[in-house]
Parts: structure tokens; C-alpha cells; sequence
């Protein structure tokens, strides 16, 4: 940046050695502000281009489910975790990046125990719809349709969809997601390589076979797509068993990145992944 803005200033060096090399860095600079802003990839017969330079990054907790795994009544989302509920902890982080413009949490509608807490802490970019759907796509194309009547969202920019259930996603992981990705033309999604030796079961519970790992990745969140991609993905698997947004962006042809994540990024759904997920949280607390 520092170097763009010298450059452009049209300062001659008088110097010739000077003068030789101010003369390379703006040529280099030439060849790169040439590449063209605006990124372009085909997609069957659509064409998308994309505004990198203006682009604005949002996320969105999907918060409608029932959490019926854990075996609560409470929403897995509200169930208590380091003294607060579950969501806080993801609401945090997002809301704590300066990167991040607008945090959207999709509740489901008649949900009852949102406002027994105090939000206050995150007002200036907390937008909470009560739109969820039966199911979490579902949840989050209702909840993307919402936002341009709250925010100005332009199709162009960065939506990263989180889980209220991964609430130790920390601050280097979400801007790792957001460095790695800003200039992708596609997006992608935080995710680890599987490291255990994975069994195939007969249905009796007997392995039939050893599967290969290599190349096998877990997904997390948050994964990070463009508004309009998201919309449109989300829109085209309709009622698909869909259980993130990249399949539903791969179920378009493309082929979203993968950023290295790591396993303190877990998703609580079972009742002892709390305690693991607590002793994340309080290991964190002194940074
Ligand atoms: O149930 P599961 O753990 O897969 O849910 C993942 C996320 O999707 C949770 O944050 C949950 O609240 C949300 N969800 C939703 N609407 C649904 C089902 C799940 O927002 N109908």
C-alpha cells in the first residue's frame, strides 16, 4: 500500500540506480493495478463478476434448530456454556472483528428464550430475524432474504454462515477464513483433514472395510460465499437434505476452497462436548 501511494506521488528520483528501480516498481505496479478489479468465472451459462476492492463481509448464525441430539429442551443455542448461552460465545468473535459489518442471527419464529438475555453488548452489529425454517438451509436462505431490509448488503459480498454450536471459533480462525479467502472467485469453508482411521460398518456393527482418509476433510464453519452465490445455491437445492452451504454451492459445479482449520473449532453435539468446548473457552480467556 505504502509503496502504491509513493509511487503514484510522480516524485522523479534524480538518482540513476534510484531512478532505474522506481522505474520497475512502477511498471510493477502498472501490471497489477491492470489486472482487473472486478473477477469473472463462468458458471454454465451465468457469468458473475465480482467487486473484490468493495466487498464487505457479514455473518449469519443460523439459531432456529431444536438442538434435540443434546437431549434438552433448551435450544442447543441457549444451553449454558462458561456463563452464558452457547450462542454468545460465536456472537463474540463475530461481532468482535473490526472486518466483519453485520452479524445476522435467524431465530426460529416464537422463539421464547432470545430475549430473556442482554444483547446490548454487540447492538452495533447485531440484526436478529425471527424466520428460521424447518430445516437449517432452509433457516439461512429465509435469513439472507431478510437482510437487505435491515442492511445494505450488495450482491457481491462476503456472507460467512457460523454455527451456533462451534463456539470456539476464535479471532486467528476467522480472519485465517477471511485473508485466505477475499479473493476467491468462488469461497470456501474452515475444515480440518481427517486424521482418524476411518471404518465402513456392515449393519450389524462389523467393519466391512478400511476406508482411505487421504484427501478427506471435516467440515466447519464458518464457510464464507458471496451474498448472491449463497442465494442462489441455497435457493436451487430447495428442500435437499443439505448439511452446510458448500454443498449446496457445490451442487452449482463449483468447487469451494478449503482453509486449514483446527479441532478446538468443534461443533458441541453431544452433552460432553460442553465440557471440552468450556476448556477451550477458559484456555482462551487471558489472550
Ligand atoms: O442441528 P445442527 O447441529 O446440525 O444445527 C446446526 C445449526 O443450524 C445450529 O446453529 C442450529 O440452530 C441451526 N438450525 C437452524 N434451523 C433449523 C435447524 C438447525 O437454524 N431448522
Amino acid at each position: 500500500m505504502a509503496l502504491s501511494c509513493s509511487a503514484s506521488m510522480g516524485v522523479w528520483p534524480e538518482n540513476a540506480t534510484k531512478r532505474k528501480l522506481y522505474s520497475k516498481l512502477r511498471e510493477a505496479l502498472r501490471i497489477r493495478e491492470s489486472i482487473p478489479m472486478l473477477v469473472a468465472y463462468r458458471q454454465g451459462r451465468q457469468f458473475f463478476r465480482y467487486n473484490h476492492a468493495m466487498a464487505k463481509f457479514f455473518a449469519l448464525i443460523p439459531a432456529a434448530g431444536s438442538g434435540s441430539r443434546m437431549g434438552n429442551e433448551l435450544p442447543k443455542q441457549y444451553l449454558p456454556l462458561a456463563g452464558r448461552p452457547m450462542i454468545y460465545h460465536a456472537l463474540r468473535t463475530l461481532c468482535g472483528s473490526p472486518r466483519i459489518a453485520g452479524v445476522f442471527v435467524v431465530l426460529a419464529p416464537g422463539d421464547s428464550e432470545w430475549s430473556r438475555y442482554d444483547w446490548s453488548e454487540f447492538s452495533g452489529k447485531l440484526m436478529v430475524f425471527d424466520c428460521g425454517g424447518a430445516a437449517r438451509a432452509e433457516s439461512i436462505l429465509n435469513g439472507l432474504k431478510a437482510a437487505p431490509g435491515a442492511t445494505s448488503i450488495g450482491d457481491d459480498d462476503w456472507v460467512l454462515v457460523h454455527d451456533a454450536a462451534r463456539p470456539c471459533l476464535s479471532a486467528a480462525q476467522l480472519d485465517k477464513l477471511m485473508d485466505e479467502l477475499a479473493d476467491d472467485a468462488v469461497g470456501g469453508l474452515l475444515a480440518v483433514p481427517v486424521a482418524d482411521t476411518l471404518k465402513r460398518s456392515d449393519a450389524s456393527s462389523r467393519v466391512e472395510c478400511t476406508e482411505s482418509r487421504e484427501g478427506l476433510w471435516q467440515a466447519q464453519t464458518p464457510q464464507m460465499f458471496r451474498y448472491k452465490l449463497l442465494v442462489d445455491a441455497l435457493s436451487r437445492v430447495g428442500g435437499a437434505a443439505m448439511t452446510d452451504d458448500a454443498g449446496a454451492v457445490e451442487a452449482l459445479g463449483l468447487h469451494p476452497r478449503l482453509v486449514l482449520s483446527d479441532t478446538r473449532n468443534l461443533k458441541v453435539t453431544y452433552p460432553q462436548d460442553l465440557a471440552l468446548a468450556e476448556l477451550i473457552l477458559q484456555e482462551r480467556k487471558p489472550q
